[in-house]
């Protein structure tokens, strides 16, 4: 992946090949800098890489258009974030709910239930109609994880997902995590620094050795 950055280029990522099988849970490790939420972003489709192509359960990513790559990563894809992202107005509930209304995966008379279940999964159902303010750090990343995995995705990325979390939670939202992406099925891939959460993942990449080479190119 290349970025144009003042008058040069920075070539972050060189990755001549990586295939995460199906169904099973990943870790991206590597220190600050070395391109785990790049590489994150260009399975995701947020970012299209400068060259070679993504294929995210045997669509190629690069064979859309801007419009149905957004579709697809909404119905098939999942994202846990670092600081959650949830939408400050909105109930826990509804800010489950939203997500599924982006996508058309879950009938709409199913939402709710769904909705509800999961969050009652991860251990909210007593605080479904909380707003994010009223929550804590680790209730807010619950619903996070509840919202990524709404549209029954194939494929859940979690970016530093425990790394705003006091460190005695990063073990207990890590397995929810896992657990459920094992019972819905999904195939994870989290990015960490956090080598206690980066243990619970059956398979470890790491960033040094997915990269041929990693140059600064000034021109
Ligand atoms: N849009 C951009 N333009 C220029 N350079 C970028 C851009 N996005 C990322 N980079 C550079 O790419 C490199 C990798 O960034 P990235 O955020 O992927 O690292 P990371 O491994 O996730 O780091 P951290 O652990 O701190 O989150 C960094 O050197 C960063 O400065
Ligand atoms: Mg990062």
């Amino acid at each position: 992946m290349d970025f144009r950055a003042g008058s040069g280029v920075i070539t972050v990522l060189d990755i001549s090949r990586l295939e995460i099988a199906a169904g099973t849970c990943t870790g991206l490790s590597g220190p600050s800098g070395s391109g785990k939420t790049t590489l994150l972003n260009i399975l995701t489709g947020i970012l299209t890489p400068s060259a070679g192509r993504v294929a995210v359960g045997g669509v190629d990513l690069s064979s859309l258009t801007q419009s149905r790559k957004d579709r697809f990563r909404a119905e098939h894809i999942g994202y846990v974030f670092q600081s959650f992202n949830l939408i400050p107005p909105l109930t826990a509930l509804d800010n489950v709910l939203l997500s599924m209304s982006f996508a058309s995966r879950i009938p709409a008379q199913q939402q709710r239930s769904r909705a509800r279940e999961l969050l009652e999964r991860v251990g909210l159902g007593h605080r479904l109609h909380h707003h994010p303010s009223q929550l804590s750090h680790g209730e807010q990343q619950r619903v996070g994880i509840a919202r990524a995995l709404a549209n029954r995705p194939e494929l859940i990325v979690a970016d530093e997902p425990t790394a705003s979390l006091e460190p005695g939670l990063t073990l207990e939202i890590g397995h929810l995590l896992a657990e459920l992406c094992r019972e819905e099925q999904a195939t994870l891939v989290i990015a960490s620094h956090d080598p206690e959460l980066l243990r619970l993942m059956e398979k470890v990449e790491d960033m040094h050795t997915l990269n041929r080479a990693c140059s600064v190119a000034a021109s």
